[in-house]
C-alpha cells in the first residue's frame, strides 16, 4: 500500500511540476466540409449525456454587421441557431442548436476591445473576448474587474450567458453580471426590418435583468459594457483549520474577507480557509496566481495519472483509495497552490498582488502549439482525468444546516469521501442576491465539487452515493439552484420553479425570439418549457441522467441497487450491497 501510495505522490509531483510549453484546448467547432456538416462540444469532449452535437453549418463573424447577417440568415429560414465561444467550457448541452441541421454562431472572432473610458471607468468589449484578455485590457487602461470567475479560459459572453461568478458578499458581490452596465444584443426581427436587429440595453432598461444571465436563448450578445474600478491590491493567505466549528465559520467567513472561500476536505476532517482581502496599492508584493490545476501538464503524466486512477477506482479498495487521496492536497499545499509572492518564488504568505494577477488564471490555454506534448488537465485528444463537475448554491442562512448534514454523512461514511478529497474537496463560494432574473434570489453559498467519470457508459463510479446525496440534499431539502454552466442532467429537473422571476425572464424571451430559433430541447427541458432534462433509462443514475426510482437505474448486474440516503431518506441513490450496512472508521489505521 505504502509503495503504491509513494509511486502516485512521484507521479502527481511530476504532474504538477508541469513543464514549459503546452498545446491549447482543441476548437469545440468542428466541420466536415469547410463551414458546413459541423459538430460542436464542449472543452472536454462530451456531454453528461455523451451525444453528439451536430449543426448545418458555422459562421465565424468578425464584426456585428457580419453578427446582424448571420442572425438575419438564420431567422429568414427560422432554423435553429446558438452560440459556440472560444473553448466552450459548459458541461451541459446549452451550445448545441436545436434539431440536426442548425447553425452555430461562434464568438471566436468578435475578441475585441471597443472602447475604455478610464476616468469613468467603462470598458466596453465583444463578447468573445477571453477573461484573460478582458482583464489585461483593463489593467493596461488602470482598471480591475472586481471579481471573476477563478479560470480565465471562459468568454465574458458565455460566463454572464451562465452567471459565472468569484466569490465576495461585499457590495454587489461576486457575480460578474452585477458588474454589466450595458449590452448589445442581436435578436430575430420581422422581415420588415430584416430579419435581425441590435437592441441596446443600458442599467435602468428591464430587460438587462434577463439578458445579463441568458442562457444564451435570447440571440446573441454582440457587445458587453463593464463597470470596473481603479486597479488595486489584494493580500491573499491560506489557512488549513480542523472542520469541527466548519458550519458556523461558512456563516460569517463572507463577512470577514472580500474576496474569501473555504475549501473542505471531508475525508481529512480539515477546511483551507482563504483569507483575501482589498490592501491598498502601496501594499509591497507583486504577487501572482497562477493556479496549479488551471496549468499545463505533460501529456505523459496525465495518462499516467488517469491509468492510475481507473485502476484505484475499478481494482482498488476504500484504503487505497483514501491513501491516494492524500497527495493532491498535500502537493497542491507545499506548492502554495501555484501562487508565488513575485512571479516568481513562493517565500510565504500572505500574497500580495495586483487584482489582474491575482483574481483568475489558467495558464494551460495559452500556451503555444507543441504538438499536444503537454495540455490543460482534462484535454479530450489524450486519455486524461476525466471528471464530473456540479455545482449550487444554497441560500447563505441554511448553508451551515446543509454543511451539519454533509459532516453528519461524512462521519458515519468517512471513506466513501475520499473521492473528494482526491479532487481538492468542496469549494464554497459566496454569491449575493441579483436583480438578474436567471440570478441567484438569495444571498447564497455555491458549493463545487469535482469527482471521478468513467470513459465507459454506464460503469459505475465507487462511492457515488455520497456525491448523489449531497446533491439531492442540497437540491430537495435545501431549496440549492445550480450552476447553469455546470452539473449532470438530473439535477436541472422542476429547477426553474425555484426562480421567482423565471416568468419575467420567459416574456423577455417571447419578445426577443418568438419563432425560439435560440431554444434547443435541452434549454426548453431546462427552462420548463416543454419536457424534462431527465433522461430515464437503464442505468441512468449512474451516468446522472436521473434520479433513481428501480434497481435497474442503477447497475444491478454489477452489485449497484437503488436505496435511500443515509442522512437524507427521501434521497435515492446507487449502493453496492457492501455499502448497506455500517462502515467502521479506521482513519488512524490507514496513516
Ligand atoms: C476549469 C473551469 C473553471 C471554471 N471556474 C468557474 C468559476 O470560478 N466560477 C464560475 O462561476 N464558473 C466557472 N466555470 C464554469 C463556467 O463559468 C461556465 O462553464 C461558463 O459558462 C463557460 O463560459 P464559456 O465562455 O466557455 O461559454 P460556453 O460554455 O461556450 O457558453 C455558455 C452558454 O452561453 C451562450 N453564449 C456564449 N456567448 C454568448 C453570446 N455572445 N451571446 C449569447 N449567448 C452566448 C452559449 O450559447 C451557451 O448557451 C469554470 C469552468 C471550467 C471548465
Ligand atoms: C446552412 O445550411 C442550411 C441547411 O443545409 C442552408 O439552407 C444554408 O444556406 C446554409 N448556410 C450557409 C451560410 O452555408
Ligand atoms: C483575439 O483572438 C486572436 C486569436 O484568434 C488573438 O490572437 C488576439 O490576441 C485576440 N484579441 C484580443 C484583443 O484579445
Amino acid at each position: 500500500m505504502a509503495e503504491r501510495s509513494r509511486a502516485l505522490t512521484f507521479l502527481l509531483l511530476g504532474l504538477f511540476l508541469g513543464l514549459a510549453g503546452s498545446s491549447p484546448p482543441p476548437e469545440p467547432v468542428e466541420c466536415a466540409r469547410g463551414t458546413s456538416d459541423c459538430t460542436v462540444t464542449n472543452v472536454y469532449g462530451s456531454f453528461p449525456d455523451r451525444t453528439i452535437c451536430r449543426a448545418a453549418n458555422a459562421t465565424f463573424p468578425r464584426t456585428e454587421k457580419e453578427l446582424v447577417a448571420a442572425v438575419a440568415a438564420a431567422a429568414a429560414s427560422k432554423r435553429k441557431v446558438k452560440v459556440a465561444t472560444r473553448h466552450s467550457h459548459s458541461f451541459t448541452k446549452l451550445a448545441c442548436p436545436g434539431g440536426r441541421d442548425g447553425t452555430i454562431i461562434s464568438t471566436e472572432r468578435l475578441n475585441k476591445t471597443v472602447s475604455v473610458d478610464a476616468a469613468k471607468g467603462l470598458m466596453t468589449v465583444e463578447s468573445g473576448m477571453v477573461l484573460k484578455d478582458l482583464i489585461q485590457a483593463a489593467a493596461a487602461a488602470g482598471l480591475a474587474l472586481p471579481h471573476s470567475p477563478y479560470w480565465y479560459g471562459l468568454t465574458i459572453g458565455g460566463l454572464l450567458a451562465t452567471g459565472a461568478h468569484g466569490s465576495s458578499l461585499r457590495g454587489k458581490g461576486s457575480a460578474v453580471h452585477e458588474y454589466v452596465v450595458g449590452m448589445r444584443i442581436v435578436t430575430p426581427a420581422p422581415a420588415s426590418q430584416g430579419f435581425a436587429v441590435v437592441r441596446e440595453l443600458s442599467v435602468g432598461d428591464p430587460d438587462l435583468d434577463a439578458v445579463k444571465v441568458s442562457l444564451g436563448v435570447l440571440g446573441v450578445v454582440s457587445q458587453v459594457t463593464l463597470a470596473l474600478q481603479p486597479m488595486f491590491k489584494r493580500s491573499v493567505t491560506f489557512e488549513k483549520r480542523d472542520d469541527t466549528d466548519f458550519a458556523s465559520q461558512a456563516a460569517m467567513w463572507g463577512g470577514l474577507y472580500e474576496f474569501g472561500d473555504m475549501a473542505w476536505l471531508p475525508r481529512q476532517g480539515k477546511v483551507i480557509y482563504r483569507k483575501d482581502d482589498r490592501v491598498p496599492v502601496s501594499t509591497k508584493g507583486n504577487g501572482l496566481n497562477d493556479y496549479l490545476g488551471f496549468r499545463s501538464n505533460p501529456t505523459l503524466a496525465l495518462i499516467t495519472a488517469r491509468a492510475t486512477e481507473e485502476h484505484l477506482e475499478e481494482d482498488g479498495s476504500d484504503i487505497a483509495r483514501c491513501l491516494a487521496a492524500r497527495a493532491p492536497s498535500v502537493l497542491f499545499e507545499l506548492q502554495a497552490y501555484g501562487f508565488t509572492n513575485d512571479g516568481s518564488f513562493f517565500t510565504g504568505w500572505p500574497v500580495v498582488g495586483f487584482q489582474n494577477r491575482i483574481q483568475a488564471s489558467g495558464t494551460c490555454i495559452s500556451s503555444p502549439e507543441d504538438g499536444l506534448l503537454s495540455s490543460c488537465t482534462w484535454d479530450p485528444r489524450i486519455r486524461s482525468p476525466f471528471f464530473y463537475n456540479s455545482g449550487f448554491s444554497v441560500a447563505l442562512s441554511k448553508a451551515p444546516a446543509f454543511i451539519a448534514e454533509m459532516q453528519k454523512l461524512r462521519d458515519l461514511k468517512p471513506r466513501a469521501f475520499c473521492g473528494l478529497d482526491a479532487k481538492l474537496g468542496v469549494l464554497l463560494r459566496y454569491v449575493r442576491a441579483s436583480s438578474a432574473y436567471l440570478g441567484k434570489s438569495e444571498d447564497s453559498i455555491d458549493f463545487d465539487v469535482t469527482y471521478y467519470r468513467s470513459y465507459t457508459e454506464g460503469e459505475p463510479r465507487a462511492n457515488s452515493d455520497v456525491v448523489d446525496e449531497i446533491e439531492q440534499l442540497a437540491l430537495r431539502k435545501y431549496g440549492a439552484v445550480p450552476h447553469w454552466g455546470k452539473n449532470r442532467n438530473f439535477v436541472f429537473d422542476g429547477v426553474i420553479a425555484k426562480y421567482p422571476k423565471a416568468a419575467e425572464f420567459l416574456k423577455v424571451k417571447a419578445r426577443y425570439d418568438p419563432d425560439g430559433i435560440f431554444s434547443s430541447e435541452w434549454s426548453d427541458q431546462v427552462l420548463g418549457i416543454k419536457g424534462s432534462p431527465n433522461i430515464v433509462e437503464k442505468g441512468c443514475a449512474i451516468e446522472g441522467l436521473c434520479v433513481c426510482s428501480k434497481d435497474s437505474h442503477c447497475a444491478p448486474e454489477k452489485g449497484y441497487f437503488c436505496r435511500p440516503g443515509t442522512v437524507f431518506s427521501e434521497a435515492r441513490v446507487c449502493l453496492t450491497r457492501a455499502a448497506f450496512g455500517d462502515e467502521s472508521d479506521d482513519l488512524l489505521e490507514e496513516q
